[in-house]
């Protein structure tokens, strides 16, 4: 047992999803021998029943500012004042919002602005509740009034979406929570959320997903890239601050938040829409884009049992990543491709590098060892003309996030060069 034996937690659930996380919270918090005092919202209410939380509390659940039987015996100041933390797990967007603006419309938010106590926040929400403007200004204003938060974590949210979001989960909060009472106040913010925007002012075009290539009106060639490390790659870089357009082949995923995203189908279809979305400073070409395309795609759906199958004649289609690292005026000070290879990884990178005439390309080894399409994890090797470096294998939003950061990194040296 490492918890501080009798320390006092008052927690506020919010009404959100993630509600039901925070009984295993309490349990974890009750398993290292804190104290702990709950307050539901109304809204909270409808998502877990004040029943299970107080069967693992122990004690009563507050949710009535007006209650008079609870002022008699604890009032509400009083209530806040005996914490030694507050914890709001889940903070809904709208909790944030009423804190931020010192609203005290019901029990929790009177509590929260009575307290002479630290606040730690759980947000969780939707993705693009999370990164709507009103919701980034509350949490920066929060930030300031000293409230420290833990998470939202990036993933998939129980509404379909992928993103920024999701709740921390229970075993982070209560290390936050431990740090928190220690007086640690750098609880590390989540990469999504690191200071300096750094890409602000800069404008990114990305492409995503695979190209299908028509053989008749209904069958195609393709491939099984998912779009998951593309889509990743162009939400990281909108919410490290750049303007950002993601020209996408055909995928199940989500458009994601604060990105305009351009759906195409075909390689000619995607070069057209990349080519209207420059000037960019950062051309990020992480679709597969099919090598070949039947040269004449049938008008009718082709026939079975004529005797024979038809013939496919091919025909290269265009290089996306050649064409744009070759603009004579107008080309990003960035081009950055990916090399997805089932044999000789980095000589095939190696030898597309100078082929194409990027500044760097993203290795990754999809063959049958090291598969990576379709999943949610990717290992890469980044090659420039004068290094190559191997990232571990992580979640592709952190390659995504870390990729990111090395794009900044780039582009601020190119300024400082010119
Ligand atoms: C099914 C459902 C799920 C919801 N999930 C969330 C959520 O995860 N995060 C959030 O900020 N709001 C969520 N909301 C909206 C909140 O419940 C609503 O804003 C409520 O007023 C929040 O009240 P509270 O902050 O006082 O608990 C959800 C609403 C519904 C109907």
């Amino acid at each position: 047992m490492t918890g501080v034996s009798a320390q006092r937690i008052l927690l506020v659930i919010g009404g959100g999803i993630a509600a039901y996380k925070a009984l295993e919270l309490i349990r974890r918090l009750r398993e290292r021998s804190y104290v702990v005092r709950a307050v539901m919202t109304a809204a909270a209410r409808h998502f877990v029943t004040p029943l299970s939380v107080t069967s693992l509390t122990g004690t009563k659940v507050y949710d009535d500012l007006f209650a008079v039987s609870d002022e008699a015996t604890m009032g509400h100041i009083e209530l806040s004042r005996d914490a030694d933390l507050l914890v709001v797990a889940p903070a809904t967007a709208d909790l944030l919002a009423k804190m931020a603006r010192g609203h005290a419309d019901d029990l929790a938010s009177t509590l929260l602005l009575a307290t002479d106590k630290k606040i730690l926040v759980a947000p969780a929400m939707n993705v693009r509740m999370w990164l709507a403007s009103p919701t980034q200004r509350n949490v920066a204003t929060l930030r300031e009034d000293g409230v420290l938060f833990v998470g939202p974590e990036d993933g998939d949210m129980a509404c379909g979406e992928h993103g920024p979001g999701r709740m921390s989960e229970p075993a982070a909060i209560l290390g936050a929570i431990e740090a928190a009472l220690r007086g640690e106040t750098r609880i590390p913010l989540p990469q999504h959320l690191a200071p300096g925007r750094r890409l602000a002012g800069r404008r990114v075009v990305v492409t995503s997903g695979p190209t299908h290539e028509p053989i008749d009106p209904v069958r195609y060639i393709g491939n099984r890239s998912s779009g998951k490390q593309g889509h990743a790659i162009a939400l990281a870089a909108a919410e490290a601050g750049a303007e950002v357009v993601l020209v996408s082949g055909p995928v199940a995923l989500q458009d994601p938040a604060g990105v305009s995203t351009i759906r195409v189908e075909t390689a000619q279809e995607m070069l057209a829409a990349v080519e209207a979305a420059l000037p960019a400073d950062a051309f990020v070409s992480v679709a597969a884009v099919a090598d070949w395309r039947p040269a004449a795609p049938a008008p009718e759906k082709l026939k079975k049992g004529r005797g024979t199958a038809p013939a496919l004649t091919l025909v290269e289609t265009p290089d996306i990543l050649a064409k744009v690292a070759a603009r004579p005026s107008g080309r990003p000070a960035l081009v950055v491709g990916f090399a997805a290879e089932t044999e000789n990884l980095l000589d095939h990178a190696r030898s597309k590098l100078a082929r194409k005439g990027c500044d760097m390309i993203i290795a990754n080894d999809v063959g049958a060892a090291g598969s990576v399409m379709g999943l949610d994890a990717n290992e890469v090797t980044l090659l420039t003309p004068g290094s190559a470096e191997t990232w571990p294998r992580m979640s592709k939003s952190e390659v995504a996030h870390r990729l990111v950061e090395r794009l900044a990194d780039m582009l601020d040296r190119l300024d400082h060069e010119r």
